[in-house]
């Protein structure tokens, strides 16, 4: 690319996100000149079906479908991808890398489960890989963690990374609906997909974990590290147990340095739903929006929030990732490579957390001493304890302090042994204030 003339911009896609890309780029070029002193044009757009109906107008000779040309095309400078999926954008990726382009992707799958082959790659070209859209959509977490807070020791990254779910539990808590209810609201308006398990079961927030892990840590960790629990076992009861305990229930994405004082190879990285206390920031954090909240060691708490999905906020982030590119391309220059060091995975059994549980019981004495006693023979130390209703229809509810989840599993299976218990119901992690 030579300094002063336009960066030429190769779009891998046009679905919501790319037309929303195309379309920020052609109807802002020239506040962007102003900001950047750079005109960026988009010269080609990749695409399956030439005369597919677009939200953008694109003049038919920037669209192709010979995307693998369009990588390697030398009068092409950035390569951007809204494809989606492990192949062909991988390949496309890697090509384009090899060729010295630099690449802004949105594709979470991908860096999720293919980051350190593409960050190797961009490394060994010298060349930008940039994927902010990836995670929480138009929220700027990656370049926070990258670059803001390059210099902090971060402990812990919990968020609320996906809005399907976030939207269906809003829905639950504010109108006291049922899951299936509130699905099936969220597939009508759009928010949820015909088939959900990639959001409800908790995938998509386990692919962005890995990302916010080895972005924040500077570890290699993969979607497949990610222990998931998702939502769709959550129960109008369970909500109301959290209300009446002044919590919301939200699906939460964590990551942590276990013990990171001595060791910082060591990751804990999970997503399940957890009791949040109505005084945590992120308790505010309703409908399908997403919020990230970081803990380092200097910065404290801090927290970003913003919209998670959608074309014109997840094209957003990758407007500002492709300036920051284009820039750095016209310097000859880049961000830096990210390196991934091994990652010791610290298996769910040896997390810890605080619990929530309730147990439908024989409303006899001794039984509360006997149900005590199997926590105290496991080390679970509890809290605080209600009984709700009597006779068959007694249910006591405990919240445990922090304990070793293995120790909370083999109370739950002991319990389950006791004559008096007749079922386990909730069993929901709770998070200190
Ligand atoms: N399906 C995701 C969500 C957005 O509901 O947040 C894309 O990652």
């Amino acid at each position: 690319m030579i300094d002063g003339q336009p960066i030429r911009v190769g779009v891998l896609g046009c679905g919501t996100v790319g037309s929303a890309l195309v379309h920020l780029v052609n109807d802002d070029a020239s506040r962007l000149f102003e900001r950047t002193g750079r005109l960026v044009e988009v010269t080609k757009v990749g695409v399956r079906n030439l005369s597919a109906t677009r939200a953008v107008d694109l003049d038919g000779s920037v669209l192709t479908r010979d995307t693998q040309a369009m990588v390697i095309d030398p009068e092409i400078d950035i390569i951007v991808e809204t494809i989606g999926g492990i192949e062909p954008a991988r390949s496309l990726i890697l090509a384009a890398l090899r060729a010295g382009k630099p690449v802004i992707t949105a594709n979470k799958e991908l860096v999720a489960n293919c980051g350190s082959e593409l960050f190797a790659a961009a490394a060994e070209s010298g060349v930008d890989i940039f994927f902010e859209a990836a995670v929480a959509g138009g929220i700027p977490i990656m370049r926070a963690l990258r670059e803001s807070l390059a210099g902090e020791r971060i402990t812990k990254v919990m968020g609320i990374v996906n809005g399907t779910t976030n939207f269906i539990l809003t829905k639950m808590t504010e109108e006291g609906a049922a899951y299936s209810e509130v699905l099936a609201e969220a597939q009508r308006l759009g928010y949820a997909e015909a088939d959900p398990t990639a959001d409800v079961e908790g995938f998509d927030a386990g692919a962005k974990t890995a990302i916010i892990a080895s972005v924040a840590f500077g570890l290699n960790v993969v979607a497949g590290d990610v222990y998931q629990e998702g939502i769709s076992r959550i129960t109008p009861n369970d909500i109301e147990a959290a209300a009446r305990l002044n919590h919301v229930i939200k699906l939460l994405a964590i990551a942590e340095l276990p013990v990171s004082d001595t060791r910082r190879d060591e990751v804990a990285v999970r997503v399940h739903p957890a009791m949040v206390p109505n005084t945590h920031p992120l308790a505010s954090v309703r409908d399908a929006f997403n919020a990230v909240f970081v803990n380092g060691e200097a910065v404290d708490d801090l927290m970003l929030y913003g919209r998670g999905a959608g074309g014109y906020p997840t094209a957003s982030a990758m407007l500002g990732d492709l300036l920051v590119a284009a820039a750095n391309l016209a310097r000859g220059t880049s961000a830096g490579p990210i390196r991934l060091s091994p990652a010791t995975i610290r298996p769910i059994d040896m997390t810890t957390s605080a619990f929530y549980l309730s147990l439908d019981v024989a409303d006899q004495p001794g039984v509360l001493a006997a149900v005590a006693t199997v926590f105290g023979q496991h080390e679970v130390s509890i809290r605080s304890m209600e009984q709700h209703g009597q006779g068959n229809g007694a249910r006591i509810t405990f919240i445990t302090h922090a304990a070793l989840e293995a120790d909370v599993q083999s109370t739950l299976r002991d319990l389950r042994k006791l004559d008096a218990v007749r079922a386990v119901g909730a069993v929901i992690r709770v998070i200190g204030e």
